[in-house]
C-alpha cells in the first residue's frame, strides 16, 4: 500500500499527488493531514513510519514545507529509508540505490507537474541490489 502524510504546508501537494493516483488507478491511504490548518511535521512523520514498516511492500510519501522535518522525523525509524528528493533523477536513484521506502519532498518549494513526475518515477523504480544491497544494509545501526 502507499500511504501519503504531509503537514499544513505540504497539504496542497498531497491534493495534486491524490488527484494524480486516483486518475491512475493507484490505491492509496491518506494518513492526513486533513486541512490547511497549522499542525505539526513530526506527527504526521511518525504517523507515515509506523504505517510504512508493517509491510515491506509498503511505500510512502511524506510532504511538508520543506520536506526537511518531515525527513528527519521519519528517518529516526529504524527501516525507514526516506529520501528527500527535488529532481526525477533524485526520485529515480534513491529507489535504484537507496531501496528508499518513502519520498519525501517540499510542498511550498515544488510545482504539482515536477511532484507529480518524481513520484511516478519512485513508483515505477526498482532496487538495483548487488553493490547497493551491503550498502543499505550498513544505514542500519544496531
Ligand atoms: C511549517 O511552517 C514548516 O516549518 C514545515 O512544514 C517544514 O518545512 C519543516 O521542516
Amino acid at each position: 500500500m502507499l500511504f501519503l502524510s504531509s503537514d499544513h504546508a505540504g497539504f496542497e501537494l498531497k491534493n495534486s499527488l491524490k488527484k494524480f493516483l486516483t486518475e491512475q488507478k493507484i490505491a492509496f491511504d491518506d494518513l492526513g493531514c486533513d486541512s490547511p490548518a497549522p499542525c505539526d511535521y513530526p506527527d504526521y512523520g511518525h504517523k507515515l513510519a509506523v504505517k510504512v514498516l508493517e509491510n515491506p511492500d509498503n511505500r510512502g510519501v511524506g510532504i511538508c514545507g520543506t520536506g526537511l522535518g518531515i525527513s528527519m522525523a521519519l528517518n529516526r525509524h529504524a527501516g525507514i529509508r526516506a529520501a528527500r528528493a527535488v529532481s526525477v533523477e533524485d526520485a529515480e536513484l534513491s529507489r535504484r540505490h537507496n531501496n528508499a521506502n518513502v519520498l519525501v519532498l517540499a510542498g511550498r518549494q515544488l510545482d504539482a507537474q515536477l511532484a507529480t513526475a518524481m513520484l511516478e518515477k519512485f513508483l515505477t523504480t526498482e532496487f538495483e541490489g548487488g553493490r547497493h544491497e551491503t550498502r543499505v544494509r550498513k544505514i542500519e545501526i544496531s
